[in-house]
């Protein structure tokens, strides 16, 4: 008798331990290198599985999956999911999710770790004290910006941006400023510690600039030459969003020129390739997009990936309402129940 176990496929090596549950319930596809698909191998992987678990280097859309007839679940191991087309899985009757909260901490630990390394010219100093540049202590080398005491901006107040502004407030006695589409309630803004003001006033006032908020057609480069032209030249900018929030040409002449201290970018527009005008710039801190890179966040991640895979197969007894972060649910079994109306195969 054919095996009736619902298929499933890994795009990328995560977590085995975290993986491993899977194995009771489904027939497994791992991947065992760190692999770049292309648009049409995603497609060929997609059109023979029911469930799928993917990381933010897979871009999914109508085209992938428009062969994927048994595909019911695509679950993004990640909070940001701007990779993924929610309208054309919603319309392929596919639900998709995310991992939100449990990396909430750990990325905002490293948003503040990216503004001290930045403000603070950490790695600037160690590059140069690794030349054997450091000659005789002196009172003028390495100055940086005071993070304690000064005015923190967050752009974007999701559940990250309330983590970094409870750092800045009550760790680091900040006066922290954030702009948001809407404000908090009070009682929110009062437990993180955080005041809204509109975004002219936040680019204006923010001795340090944090960028929070999702990557959509509305934040493409909402830090462009304008915005930049509005802050501080004193200031520092950080960035572990999403690449595309931030113009990097722009950054990168700004930096260039005197009209912004310096930036600590964890996200590119076009990663893993980093521009070399920012490459060329001693006073900006790059990293590999590592925000929730620890082992047990990680873990914790892929862990509730394969809760909503799971929950989206109707596998373990779990069903498909009780999905821990479903992004399309409705839209996706309204569609499902259309397609199955005209008889179609979904
Ligand atoms: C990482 O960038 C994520 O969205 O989880």
């Amino acid at each position: 008798m054919a095996d009736a176990r619902p298929v499933v496929w890994v795009s990328q090596p995560l977590v085995d331990a975290a993986i491993a549950p899977l194995r009771a319930h489904v027939e497994l596809i791992t991947t065992a290198e760190v692999t770049a698909w292309t648009s049409a191998q995603l497609a060929e992987r997609l059109a023979t599985v029911d469930g799928a678990i993917v990381t933010l280097n897979e871009r999914i859309g109508a085209a992938e999956v428009a062969g994927a007839s048994r595909l019911r679940v695509i679950a993004n191991v990640g909070v940001g999911y701007n990779n993924l087309d929610i309208d054309a899985l919603s319309a392929a009757g596919i639900v998709a999710s995310n991992t939100p909260d449990v990396l909430t901490e750990t990325t905002a630990d490293l948003g503040f770790a990216l503004l001290m390394a930045t403000a603070r010219r950490i790695t600037e100093s160690e590059r140069w004290l690794r030349e054997g540049q450091w000659g005789q202590w002196s009172f003028q080398t390495m100055l940086g910006a005071d993070i304690h005491g000064s005015t923190l901006g967050i752009l974007g107040m999701g559940r990250i941006g309330q983590g970094i502004a409870r750092r800045a407030a009550h760790g680091f006695n900040m006066r922290v400023l954030y702009h948001n589409r809407s404000p908090l309630p009070a009682g929110i803004e009062r437990a993180v510690g955080a005041a809204y003001v509109d975004q002219a006033t936040l680019l204006a006032q923010s001795d340090h600039l944090l960028l929070v908020l999702p990557y959509s057609a509305a934040s493409h480069h909402i830090i462009d030459a304008a915005a930049l032209a509005r802050m501080k030249p004193t200031a520092t900018l950080v960035n572990i969003a999403r690449g595309g929030i931030v113009d990097e040409l722009a950054l990168a002449d700004a930096l260039a020129n005197g009209r912004l201290a310096a930036a600590g970018l964890d996200v590119y527009e076009g990663e893993p390739h980093v521009r070399a005008e920012l490459l060329a710039l001693r006073n900006v801190v790059l990293t590999p997009h590592i925000g929730s890179a620890t082992l047990a966040t990680r873990a914790a991640m892929v862990a509730m990936a394969v809760d909503n895979l799971l929950a989206g197969l109707d596998c373990a007894g779990r069903t498909a309402a009780a999905m821990p972060s479903a992004l399309n649910a409705g839209e996706a079994s309204a569609s499902r129940a259309a397609a199955a109306g005209k008889g179609k195969k979904r």
